[in-house]
């Protein structure tokens, strides 16, 4: 059976200092963004570093009420979700639900980039939280 993953899409890692992080990765990597964006929806403004095919991703709390932000209370910095390349976001997650994981998103939903994502809970998958990714065509 050919795997549901079929590339790491990115890391994301949560950072109170965003500005700081990209000037970090710059400095000691020469690592450039690649692309930037506010996600209203998730309460985060997100720094795309890109890695081969793959990107490393800053993120940062733009209000307060927004769940890196209460991530980065509890937890402090650091790695936050891997996001996980699928062809087909929605049966990705279907096939998910019925192992019987745990998810956020009952349904996939729109991501940054024109992506389609779904989250499942860490609490289903070892103690990473897993975003499935569906780059759009
Ligand atoms: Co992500």
């Amino acid at each position: 059976m050919d795997s549901l993953l079929t590339e790491i899409d990115h890391v994301a890692i949560a950072v109170f200092d965003l500005e700081a992080a990209i000037a970090w990765y710059a400095d000691v990597f020469g690592a450039t963004v690649e692309h930037r964006e506010i996600v209203e929806a998730d309460g985060v403004e997100e720094a795309l570093l890109r890695v081969a095919d793959s990107y490393v991703q800053l993120l940062t709390p733009t209000r307060d009420d927004s769940p890196v932000a209460k991530y980065l209370e509890k937890r402090g910095e650091g790695l936050h979700h891997v996001g996980y390349r699928v062809d087909d976001c929605a049966h990705a997650l279907e096939v998910v639900k019925q192992s019987g994981s745990r998810v956020i998103d009952e349904s996939p939903r729109p991501g940054s980039r024109g992506t389609t994502v779904a989250f499942i809970h860490p609490k289903g998958s070892f103690g990473t939280l897993i975003e499935l990714v569906e780059v759009g065509g």
